[in-house]
Parts: structure tokens; C-alpha cells; sequence
């Protein structure tokens, strides 16, 4: 098979029908914010036992096709030795990598942010692939400031330097990773926290992606061996106007068909702090909607998560029952693959 067979075939598989994403990648410092919630410590043990618990839970491969891990976790394994990323292919999941190495202040515009990553990631990615690694994700965050409009001052944020900055650093990746027989998975998060309305959202969402797909572009990236993550089109999360399941299925499907090329196998949704119930109704609403050029999937971390992080708080007697709310929501975000999910089967599972 040729490399771009290969890497077209992984695409393929992350999104398969009735499957998608479990991201288990939170770096050390957002993984302790999370067992804080649960008055844990953020010990290496405590860790090893928390994915321990997610990645063995029963019948998880029936709607998770893959599961990104952070750098700690891809050298980690079960009690007895055997590696995570063994454990997921056992299980018919495929084990991927986050390969950035976090989000820092962007040098001369205040409010804005650059993701690193790129120095030695030739020789980094080489190593995951060795590590069992078959996909990669690289996360660029792209903030919303105050402000109305788009058509507005050039000081407002974000700055179309900013956009293009991490255009830029997501394609260099996405050549490399391909270069490592790795599927990359680009992701510009466009921030919900503000309190803008969904119009703007619309609009710098579009001018990420626009900025995206041209680098992708110029970079000679293979779009049929790579995944976009995204965020949903959705008002801020202090906006006056909350929108519905139907305004945000109709206004993400027309940023993507704007700028989204079909030739990409897939795009999955990250949950960035929506709930996990509403994160679940919103993927329904637009896989109702279809058939899209493009599969329209999942890559949650806290809306798939969060219910069995509660459920666990660190306890080894209540791993089977995180561990069932945990296949939950995998199984009920598997039917908003279909545009198949209803409340009822939130009730009928509790
Ligand atoms: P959330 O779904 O919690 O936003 O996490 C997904 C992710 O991988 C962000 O990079």
C-alpha cells in the first residue's frame, strides 16, 4: 500500500460509522485541574490508574474507533506491563498522540496565543510511531476578545496575524506527521469563553479555516490523510442570546461547507466545555442533517469524561460504575453519528 493509502485508510477508520474520538491527552497541568474536582492528587500512579479505568472499559471499542493519548500515558501500560496503546488495538482502538507542546502568549499581541511544538518534532514523531502511535493531534487555540463585529478595528481579537501564525505552525505539523506515516489531526479551537454572539463565532470561525485550509495547502498536506477538530459554531458562553440545537447545527454546517474541502475524510468536534449531554444533542442535530460531504464526528474529552471522573473519584470500587458512564456516553454519542440519539436514552441507561 502507498504512505498516503496508508495514512487515508487510518482517516478512515477514526471515523468510521457509529464511532469516534475519546480524547484522554490532557497535559499535567490541565489533568490535575481535573482530579482536583474530584479531591484528588495528580500523582503519576493516580494517573496510570485513572486511563487504566477509561481505556479497559468494557465494550468501549463498539463506539470509540481511537483514543489520543498525552506523552506520559503513551508509555504507560497496565499493572501487569502491557503497553496502552497494545491494550487499545486489542480492542480494536486506535492509539494516537498529542504532539504539541501547549499553547504560550503570542509575542506583541496581548490576549493571544501560538502553539509550540514544532523544534524536534521530526525526531519526536519518529518515536511515537515506534511507541504504536498511528495518529497525532496538534491544538492551536484561537481566542475571541470584546468587541461586535468582524468588520471592526484592526485591534480587536483575534488578529488575522494570530490566525495565520497558527495556520502556519498546524500545516508545518500536519507535513511532518504525514512525512512519520502519522494521520494528523488539525485542531484550531475557536474559543467559546466571552460573551459574543454566535454571528461572530460564524465569522472567525470561518477565517480560521479559510487561513487552514490555504497552509494545508501550501504546505502540500494530503487532505484525504488528515482529520480537522473543530469547535462548533456556538454564541459565548456569557452571551446574553443562548442559541438552540437547529441555529448551531445550521450555522456550523455553513462555515463548514464554506470552507471545509470535501476531500477530507472527517471532522470531529471537540466538546470545549459544553456539557455532555448538550455536546451529544448538537452532533444528533447536525448528523440529522446529512448526508455531508464530510463524516461528522466526535473527539470529546471532558463530554465524554467528565460523568466517569465523577463516578470515580479515585476509588478502585467504583471503577466499574465510571467505567458504565463511560460507555454511555460513547454509545449515545455513537447514535448522534446517526443522528439516532434521543433523550430517552439518557433515561433509560440511569
Ligand atoms: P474537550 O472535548 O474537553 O474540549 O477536549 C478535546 C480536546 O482534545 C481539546 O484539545
Amino acid at each position: 500500500m502507498t504512505h498516503h493509502a496508508h495514512l487515508e485508510e487510518t482517516a478512515r477508520a477514526l471515523v468510521a460509522p457509529g464511532k469516534g474520538i475519546l480524547a484522554a491527552d490532557e497535559s499535567s497541568g490541565t489533568i490535575k485541574k481535573r482530579f482536583d474536582s474530584i479531591n484528588l492528587e495528580s500523582t503519576e500512579s493516580n494517573r496510570r490508574a485513572y486511563r487504566d479505568m477509561l481505556f479497559t472499559a468494557p465494550g468501549l471499542g463498539e463506539h470509540i474507533s481511537g483514543v489520543i493519548l498525552y506523552d506520559e500515558t503513551i508509555r504507560q501500560g497496565l499493572p501487569d506491563g502491557t503497553p496502552f496503546t497494545k491494550v487499545l488495538e486489542q480492542t480494536g482502538m486506535i492509539p494516537g498522540i498529542k504532539v504539541d507542546t501547549g499553547a504560550k502568549p503570542l509575542a506583541g499581541f496581548e490576549g493571544e496565543q501560538i502553539t509550540e511544538g514544532l523544534d524536534g518534532l521530526r525526531e519526536r514523531l519518529a518515536e511515537y510511531a515506534q511507541l504504536g502511535a498511528r495518529f497525532t493531534k496538534w491544538r492551536a487555540v484561537i481566542n475571541i476578545g470584546p468587541g461586535s463585529s468582524e468588520a471592526s478595528p484592526s485591534d480587536r481579537i483575534p488578529s488575522q496575524f494570530c490566525i495565520d501564525a497558527n495556520a502556519h505552525a498546524l500545516a508545518r505539523y500536519a507535513g511532518l506527521s504525514q512525512d512519520a506515516g502519522l494521520v494528523p489531526i488539525v485542531e484550531p479551537e475557536v474559543m467559546m469563553d466571552g460573551d459574543h454572539s454566535i454571528d461572530r463565532c460564524f465569522d472567525v470561525s470561518v477565517r480560521t479555516l479559510r487561513s487552514l485550509f490555504d497552509q494545508l495547502y501550501e504546505h502540500r498536506v494530503v487532505l484525504e490523510g488528515a482529520l480537522l477538530k473543530t469547535n462548533m459554531v456556538l454564541p459565548g458562553k456569557d452571551a446574553q442570546d443562548q442559541a438552540g440545537p437547529e441555529e448551531i447545527a445550521r450555522q456550523t454546517i455553513r462555515c463548514f461547507r464554506n470552507t471545509v474541502p470535501a476531500a477530507v475524510p472527517g471532522i470531529v468536534f471537540l466538546s470545549g466545555g459544553q456539557d455532555d449531554i448538550p455536546a451529544t444533542d448538537h452532533l444528533n442535530e447536525m448528523n440529522k442533517r446529512g448526508p455531508h460531504p464530510w463524516e461528522l464526528s466526535f473527539s470529546y474529552g471532558r463530554a465524554l469524561q467528565a460523568p466517569a471522573l465523577k463516578a470515580w473519584k479515585g476509588e478502585p470500587a467504583n471503577v466499574e460504575a465510571a467505567q458504565q458512564a463511560l460507555a454511555h456516553r460513547a454509545r449515545c454519542n455513537g447514535a448522534a453519528r446517526f443522528g439516532k440519539y434521543s433523550s430517552d436514552m439518557e433515561t433509560a441507561a440511569a
